[in-house]
């Protein structure tokens, strides 16, 4: 199974100049690595995503920071499924805890658009994890637990290996806090565990189970390699292509 890494941009790169260089060191820093086992994925700002693919090729696969679910119409300052696929994108990043907290994302809108997003051709990189209120309060299993179970409701065996899961501690991202390798491969057990009541055990095996929040170069061992963790979701790295790229490497193996 091919890991995965993914540049979570966020609101950030704010001009063309700022764009152009980030593109321009990417592109130099990606000739120097040899990543055969890995796909790296860019999510840009959508204002940025067609300039992206055209810049980067075929090296790098491209993904939304967030879609609708209705594939078009009046629906003001929305991004649908079905567009983020016809500009070039492949994945989606639904239910981001960013989105959950200021943009009202809930469990049931992130289920619509994870159905949304697949019906499209789209892979969702599922967002789940806790707060730091949670945690302290021994509920960290159970927020997972709910999170898991209404993002996939009504998701066909068919789809599964599409989707991807990103455990996120929500205390962790943009802190320089991660959980042990021990917690985060909990986290990954519990998943499995959640998704095996609905799903088959081999389909499950085939599912890539990704860890979010404060990976670094200095992180990466050991929120994503000692925890069993098919890959990494990247955010403030990913804004510099060479500390990301170190990353992507160290994943790769
Ligand atoms: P971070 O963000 O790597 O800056 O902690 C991760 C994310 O929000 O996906």
């Amino acid at each position: 199974m091919k890991k995965i890494i993914v540049g979570n941009m966020k609101m950030n790169v704010l001009s063309v100049q700022e764009r152009d260089q980030y593109l321009k060191s990417f592109k130099k820093e990606l000739i120097r690595k040899k990543i055969e086992n890995s796909e790296i994925v860019l999510c840009p700002s959508a204002i940025h995503l067609e300039n992206f693919g055209k810049t980067l090729g075929k090296r790098v696969l491209l993904g939304g920071q967030n879609c609708f679910w209705e594939d078009g119409g009046s629906y003001t300052g929305e991004i649908s499924p079905l567009m983020l696929k016809n500009f070039g994108c492949a994945y989606v990043i639904i239910g981001h805890s960013e989105r959950r907290k200021y943009f009202g994302e809930n469990d049931a809108s992130i289920n619509q658009k994870v159905l949304s997003s697949l019906r499209n051709g789209l892979s969702p990189i599922i967002c789940v994890g806790e707060t730091k209120t949670e945690r302290q309060s021994g509920e960290t299993m159970q927020v997972i637990t709910r999170q898991v179970k209404a993002a996939f409701s009504g998701v066909v065996l068919g789809k599964l290996e599409k989707i991807i899961v990103a455990y996120e501690p929500i205390w962790s991202v943009g802190s320089d806090a991660i959980p042990t390798s021990n917690e985060i491969l909990e986290a990954k057990v519990l998943i499995q565990k959640i998704l095996a009541r609905s799903f088959s055990q081999n389909v499950i095996q085939k599912m890539r189970i990704i860890y979010g929040g404060s990976v670094s170069v200095k992180t990466v061992k050991q929120a994503c390699i000692d925890s069993g963790m098919e890959g990494a979701l990247i955010g403030r790295e990913s804004l510099m292509p060479r500390e990301f790229l170190k990353i992507v490497k160290i994943i790769n193996g």
